[in-house]
């Protein structure tokens, strides 16, 4: 940015200030106001257009611009005002002072221009949220991602969701206002349960509910550093799967800390290794079961299968809520890294061939240690949800460093999906298991 250039930016903005400290409600409806002067404008001119077009006939030596003027006031004024009314009400106030500011922060292009703001409407789906419509200037989406806090600063929002438009030539930028953040507690409700069968609800965000279907995403890897929300959400997603009458494998090797007394009554829980195989490879005995009677009926999954029998199948989810630490090798000895070796081949097994059969994993992990889970598992669990991490962790939940740039650090149940969508999950606690 020249000198000159930085110089035009200061002046526009100490007027800019000046204003707002006059203006004082800054949601005053000034383009409505300004409309209804036109039309009062209008109807003044409309009056007054017979006594002018006497007048201008009365008064010899009139310029002939004048008296054109004089004679088809009603016409001059309707035209020249609607095209100003036209130019306001299609460009959005604000429009140089979201360039300038985006300017100052560096969102430019090789040239030193930064995006121009066309139009800011509410969006359809979701009233809460403004869009914002910029011609990018050729700055890809990429730049906008990585300047994301800073442009929340700039424009005073919180970015909900960023994407193209016409082509590459337009970037939106979906908005909430800054002070209107999600709220800290959400407490879950028993009448927030999907109806859907097999849809669990994880929480909100600003665009509405979060949920995931098991039918088309079969497993869920969650992530987040210690204290970040990851046993209540997954204890969340458990509750909602019991409800829904799936039968619920848990292997808990905290002692009991997570899952208390309720929870061993619901569910099949596994406090040790041997325990655990044991569990997998019931597991993986009731998937080959499934796969030849499903293969029998001609059914391509469970809900087909369900559809044509009298007696129902159940959907089966095995959970694990540190499962790095479970599967850690480090200082194992022989017969416990074979007995670690089969429960990675069973996990894997369930992971890639589950979906069909109604055979889930729901799996947690604090540990940014990415040869802990194998590839097998990682790239088989769709439905990624990270909370509070830090860079490393969020790109081995995520594959991208978007929890950790985007959950604050003190932020508890909020969390991001894999496709970027921030959500504070809902807060449940045992007594409405
Ligand atoms: N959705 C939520 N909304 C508000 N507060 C929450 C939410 N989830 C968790 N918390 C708070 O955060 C605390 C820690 O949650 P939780 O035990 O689920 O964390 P964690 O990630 O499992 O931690 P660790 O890795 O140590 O087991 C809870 O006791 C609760 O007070
Ligand atoms: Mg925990």
């Amino acid at each position: 940015m020249t000198q000159n250039e930085k110089f035009q930016i200061q002046r526009r903005n100490t007027l800019r200030n000046l204003w707002q400290k006059l203006s004082g409600t800054p949601d005053f409806p000034v383009k409505l106001v300004l409309a209804a002067l036109y039309l009062m404008g209008a109807a003044y001119v409309c009056v007054k257009q017979a006594a002018w077009r006497t007048l201008a006939g009365n008064i010899p030596l009139l310029s002939p611009l004048l008296k054109a003027a004089m004679e088809h006031a009603l016409t001059a004024y309707l035209l020249a005002g609607a095209a100003a009314l036209l130019a306001l009400l299609l460009y959005p106030f604000g429009r140089r002072a979201a360039k300038d500011q985006l300017q100052c922060i560096g969102l430019v292009n090789h040239a030193g221009v930064a995006p121009d703001l066309l139009r800011k409407r509410r969006d359809k789906d979701n009233p809460r949220v403004t869009v914002w419509e910029f011609r990018n200037q050729s700055i890809p989406l990429q730049e906008w991602e990585k300047k994301r806090l800073a442009i929340e600063t700039a424009l005073g929002i919180t970015i909900v969701k960023l994407t193209y438009a016409k082509g590459k030539s337009r970037v939106l930028v979906y908005a909430v206002p800054a002070g209107d953040d999600l709220p800290e507690v959400l407490k879950w409700k028993d009448s927030y349960l999907s109806l859907d069968s097999f849809v669990l609800v994880l929480g909100e965000s600003y665009t509405g509910p979060v949920t995931v279907n098991l039918t088309h995403i079969p497993h869920i890897l969650l992530g987040g550093s210690t204290g970040s929300g990851k046993s209540v959400l997954l204890k969340l997603l458990l509750m909602q799967a019991l409800r829904k009458g799936a039968e619920v494998y848990i292997a808990d090797f905290k002692g009991g800390v997570d899952f208390p007394k309720v929870w061993h009554e619901k569910c099949r829980m596994c406090f040790t290794e041997e325990d655990l195989c044991d569990t997998l490879d019931q597991l993986v005995a009731v998937l080959e079961y499934r796969k030849n009677a499903f293969k029998a009926l001609g059914c391509p999954n469970i809900d087909a299968y369900n559809e044509t029998t009298e007696q129902p199948l159940p959907r089966l989810i095995f959970a694990c809520d540190e499962v790095a630490e479970m599967l850690d090798k480090t200082g194992a000895d022989n017969e416990r890294k074979k007995l670690l070796a089969q429960i990675e081949n069973k996990l894997s097994t369930i992971a890639r061939q589950g979906r069909a059969f109604g055979i889930h994993l729901i799996l947690a992990t604090q540990r940014p240690d990415a040869m802990i889970i194998p590839g097998q598992i990682r790239n088989n669990m769709d439905f990624r949800v990270c909370g509070r991490a830090d860079s490393v962790l969020s790109q081995i939940i995520l594959d991208n460093t978007s929890a950790a740039e985007q959950i604050p650090k003190d932020a508890r149940g909020r969390f991001i999906t894999g496709d970027g969508t921030v959500f504070q999950g809902y807060l449940f606690d045992e007594g409405q298991l």
